[in-house]
């Protein structure tokens, strides 16, 4: 493949970022990786050309791409550029978040190539989407990413714009947006000071001075509690925890396989 391989994912949790490493190594190319989770790597703008191939992947969030990405893309732009868009979500459904991501792209420069949703682990639970993704998903992303590659490899004179445009399942309108409470951790006794979370928060909601003083800017992707190394971290509301029991009611055996588009 003579495109400039890039990954371009946010992944509070990591599910994403091992999907769409998967899918770059069934490319077997070099690889440029533009991870943006954290607040200091969402500061710069993207400018990608013809000559790149760029997965991009996102978690879902209420069946849509996360609302804070959606507004950070527009600071991200194509020109003719291959695009592979890649969404993960917690078993539940992912509705309408990769046909959403798929048109933020298509707006601004980029071309859909392929598109896939794949089943991570839920934020909320590791009773729902356990283990997820699998060694078993791992391998169909990279084989998914040989697919790509030979794709491409196919278009004649390089000419993307020949290519017939990209189905991805999802409904306009998008799913609506729900006003949400702020669900925020709380800290117990078990927690160390380590900082970790600080460190680690997307939107930086923890306070660098105070590790159980969240600000109500978090977005509940439970960062924090799935990583804290001494288990500290928890999120209490009411509402979470009927949400997680409905989670866990419904999907919790539910074995949803990989969607690719391509
Ligand atoms: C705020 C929030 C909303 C979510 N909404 C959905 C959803 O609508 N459907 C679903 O199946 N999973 C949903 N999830 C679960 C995540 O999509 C899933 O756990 C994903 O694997 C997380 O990706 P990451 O590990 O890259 O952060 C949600 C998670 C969070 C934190």
């Amino acid at each position: 493949m003579n495109k400039h391989l890039n990954l371009l994912y946010y992944s509070a949790t990591d599910t994403t970022a091992q999907v769409v490493k998967a899918v770059a190594d069934g490319m077997n190319s070099s690889v440029r990786e533009n991870n943006i989770t954290l607040p200091n790597e969402r500061e710069r703008d993207f400018v990608f050309g013809e000559e790149d191939l760029v997965i991009i992947g996102v978690p879902v969030y209420g069946g849509r791409v996360p609302a804070f990405l959606a507004e950070y893309f527009t600071r991200v732009k194509g020109n003719n550029t291959a695009a592979v868009f890649v969404v993960v979500y917690g078993n539940r459904n992912y509705d309408d978040a990769l046909l959403e991501l798929k048109d933020i792209f298509e707006k601004k420069g980029f071309i859909g190539v392929a598109g896939g949703a794949f089943v991570g682990e839920h934020s909320f639970t590791n009773k729902v989407g356990t283990g997820k993704p699998d060694q078993k998903d791992l391998e169909l992303a990279r084989r998914f990413g040989a697919e790509i590659k030979e794709k491409l490899s196919k278009i004649n004179n390089k000419d993307l714009s020949n290519l017939p445009e990209l189905f991805v399942k999802g409904n306009y309108p998008y799913k609506e947006r729900k006003p949400m409470p702020a669900m925020l951790p709380e800290t117990d006794e078990l927690c160390t000071n380590c900082g970790l979370c600080a460190e680690i928060c997307p939107v930086g909601a923890i306070d660098f001075n105070n590790y159980s003083n969240v600000d109500v800017k978090c977005i509940s992707c439970c960062s924090c509690i799935k990583k804290c190394p001494a288990g500290a971290k928890s999120i209490n509301s009411d509402l979470l925890k009927k949400i997680t029991q409905g989670l866990i009611a419904n999907f919790s055996t539910v074995k949803n396989e990989p969607e690719l588009y391509i």
